[in-house]
């Protein structure tokens, strides 16, 4: 297993000679790499077990250092990245050459995000490099939101995991894009369209892979847990299996049939922000019990609950 640690040193010295390892951010844990090394881009592919047509984020500690890596930033990226970065926000801008292709899997733009978390902006300003950063997961299960999520899965396969305890936001950042005088967004995420929207104006949403079908993160199966998620209606959805076999990951309430022990609430409150926290870890705590199949619900789609749900029907089945 990977040895977990606050050392910012050794992570420092990992990175240096080329090995990856998982870092916090407030989104995700990141399993990270020199950006600029494509040995380094190559190990992250192979430990995630991650097709190499599928491209990372890099991540910098502030705007000043990822300008070296983009050829434009048009005024709309320009007025985000000063309001929410750093934060859940990543942005697709024009690349230079000085990125490796294998980073960008040979697309035009780099997606960029400056994460807020002080262990990894601190280990940011301590490199030469940005760091590629994928979710520390094995390619399409959950994401991991604790390096304890990070150790369990990939802990074989790397040598230091900086652990920032657990994250604050809970899911993946907010990709953005732009073309001509367009906001796109291509994933929804730990930054609300709401917040965004009320920087830009309207923002369009690239809904489906179809159009893009160079980012699996907006694939429509991904971010699954290993036992079948099955989707009801709020409130109202009947079960079709034996309770005692059955799991329920509720927003609000619990499910009336289903016993109380193989029940999980996001947020008891309605809170966005504390189910986002959960939803991740929650997910993962349902798949780990011996329930067969978990049955779950949407959130109102507004704010949060949009990226949420977004997740959950990724990675339910209808029945
Ligand atoms: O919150 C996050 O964004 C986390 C933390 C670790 O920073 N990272 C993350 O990375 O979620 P990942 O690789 O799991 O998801 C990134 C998504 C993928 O769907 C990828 O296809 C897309 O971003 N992406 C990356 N670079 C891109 C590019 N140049 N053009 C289009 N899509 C890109
Ligand atoms: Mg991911």
């Amino acid at each position: 297993m990977a040895s977990i640690g606050k050392d910012i040193t050794e992570a420092v010295r990992f990175l240096n000679e080329g090995e990856v390892i998982g870092i916090p951010t407030e989104t995700v844990y990141g399993l990270a790499g020199n950006a600029l090394n494509t040995e380094a881009a190559a190990k992250i592919f192979e430990v995630k077990n991650r097709p190499t047509f599928d491209p990372l984020i890099i991540h910098t500690s502030g705007i000043e250092r990822f300008k070296v890596y983009v050829s434009e930033i048009p005024d709309n990226a320009y007025a985000l990245a000063e309001k929410f970065m750093p934060g859940p926000l990543t942005l697709l801008l024009p690349r230079k050459d000085n990125i490796p292709d294998l980073v960008t899997s040979g697309l035009e733009r780099v997606a960029i995000r400056i994460p807020q978390h002080p262990l990894t902006l601190e280990l940011l300003r301590n490199l030469d490099f940005p760091l590629a950063a994928p979710s520390a997961n094995p390619f399409g299960y959950i994401s991991p939101t604790s390096a304890a999520h990070v150790n369990n899965q990939l802990g074989n396969k790397i040598p230091y995991i900086l652990d920032g305890g657990e994250c604050t936001v809970g899911i993946e950042s907010t990709i953005i894009g732009f073309e001509e005088n367009e906001v796109i967004v291509y994933r929804k995420g730990g930054l609300p369209i709401e917040e965004i929207e009320a920087v830009v104006g309207r923002v369009r949403i690239n809904e489906h892979s179809s159009s893009n079908p160079l980012a699996p993160g907006m694939l429509k199966s991904h971010y699954a847990p290993k036992k079948q998620l099955i989707l009801l209606e709020r409130g109202q959805g009947k079960i079709s299996r034996d309770p005692n076999k059955t799991g329920f990951l509720g927003f609000m309430d619990y499910h009336e049939d289903i016993p109380l022990k193989n029940q999980l609430v996001l947020s008891a409150e309605g809170n966005f922000r504390e189910a986002a926290r959960n939803l991740f870890a929650y997910m993962r705590q349902l798949d780990a019990t011996d329930v067969e199949v978990i049955y779950t619900e949407l959130l109102p789609e507004k704010d949060l609950g949009r990226a949420i749900n977004d997740r959950i029907r990724r990675a339910t089945v209808k029945e």
